[in-house]
């Protein structure tokens, strides 16, 4: 079977005001009615089960996480107690997943994120668990559209069967440089951060790339299915390293493989990405919110669902309002929205 792990352990502050601590991005409505981690496990239908799903979060998430996954066995939700990013959330929830299947394949989800074409993303996924099944560790490669370094970056090798090839380099988040060397090249495609693997050969890959996490992952895999587990995952999780999947093993290890995949993918990474995801009206303009009034602008994104909102003679620009607080800024300065909430907090 399949074995959907979706990670919902992000903080997602470029999204500020709507998204706050206890209401991270993935929870947010932000590209259908749904918040995204709702849609992340909807669009699976007919590929897995929802009984074979499982949900890696922090405590303080736990809890609306479920609430958002209709149908997810309690068991399924696994709670870190403390953050220790993609890497230690990964072999959590696969420590769980070899009890039940000691060959069972992981897809690996990011709960943040958006997908236009369903139907497509399925058939990649399915091809890639073939691959995966034959032992690579198999990452959906997007074609690039511009040197952004807050992506990994996969150089693409021999062709595979089903579409898929081998990666010949992954480079996690480059600098500018090098990201418009790659680009220009021709040889690379994003990483899309969404994995499949089976469980046994991340496992293997854990051992072989990050001995560091052994002690700690062969105690939980000793305590899995028993009622010790919560105890020896308190006791051992905040001693694994502090790592993404990314940096602790697709950089290092040698059995990658890519699917290509064109299926209208976005990580919906700021503000300015809404368009991505969202219908705009003929001036380009996303607005959301039955009283929000918008006049003579152009390519602005205004979210307003709360109260009365009027935006007049703008162009490029963000107008957020949450009901309690208010933001404006250039779209093209979105992925500073986060500063405000380092503003906020240092000054508490
Ligand atoms: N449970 C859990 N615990 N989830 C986490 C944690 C954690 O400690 N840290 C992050 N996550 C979740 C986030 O909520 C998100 O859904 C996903 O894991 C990826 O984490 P991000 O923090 O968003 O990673 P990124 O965007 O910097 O980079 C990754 O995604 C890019 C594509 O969007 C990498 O995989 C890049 O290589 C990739 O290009
Ligand atoms: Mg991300």
């Amino acid at each position: 079977a399949l074995y959907p792990v979706i990670m919902a352990g992000g903080s997602g502050t470029r999204f500020w005001p709507l998204s706050r601590q206890a209401r991270p991005k993935q929870f947010l409505p932000l590209a259908s009615k749904l918040p995204l981690i709702t849609d992340t496990s909807a669009r699976l239908k007919g590929l897995a089960s929802v009984k074979d799903t499982f949900i890696v979060c922090g405590p303080l998430h736990a809890k609306a996480a479920a609430k958002l996954v209709k149908g997810l066995p309690k068991a399924n939700l696994l709670v870190e107690p403390v953050a220790r990013n993609t890497a230690p959330a990964i072999a959590l929830a696969a420590v769980q997943v070899a009890a039940r299947d000691p060959k069972g394949v992981m897809v690996v989800l990011p709960s943040d994120h958006h997908v236009a074409d369903v139907a497509g993303f399925k058939r990649t996924l399915a091809d890639a668990a073939d691959l995966a099944e034959a032992g690579h560790i198999v990452t959906l490669g997007i074609k690039p559209s511009r040197p952004e370094t807050g992506y990994g970056y996969i150089q693409v090798g021999a062709a595979l069967e089903g579409g898929g090839r081998k990666v010949r380099a992954f480079k996690e988040k480059p600098d500018l440089d090098t990201a418009r060397g790659y680009v220009k090249s021709g040889d690379y495609l994003w990483n899309g951060g969404i994995f499949v693997f089976r469980v046994d050969v991340i496992l293997e890959a854990f051992a072989k790339h990050m001995p560091e996490m052994q002690k700690g992952l062969d105690a939980l895999r000793k305590a899995a299915g028993k009622r010790t587990f919560g105890g020896v995952l308190k006791k051992v999780f905040p001693k694994l390293p502090s790592i993404s999947i990314d940096y602790g093993v697709m950089e290092k290890a040698a059995n990658i493989a890519v699917l290509p995949g064109d299926f209208g993918w976005s990580d919906v990474g700021s503000f300015a990405a809404i368009p991505e995801v969202r219908p705009a009206d003929a001036n380009g303009n996303v607005v959301s919110g039955a009283q929000a009034v918008v006049v003579d602008c152009h390519n602005c994104v205004v979210l307003a669902d709360k109260r009365p909102l009027s935006v007049v003679g703008l162009t490029d620009m963000v107008v957020v309002d949450s009901g309690d607080a208010v933001l404006v800024v250039p779209k093209d300065k979105s992925q500073d929205v986060r500063k405000v909430v380092e503003a906020l907090k240092a000054r508490k």
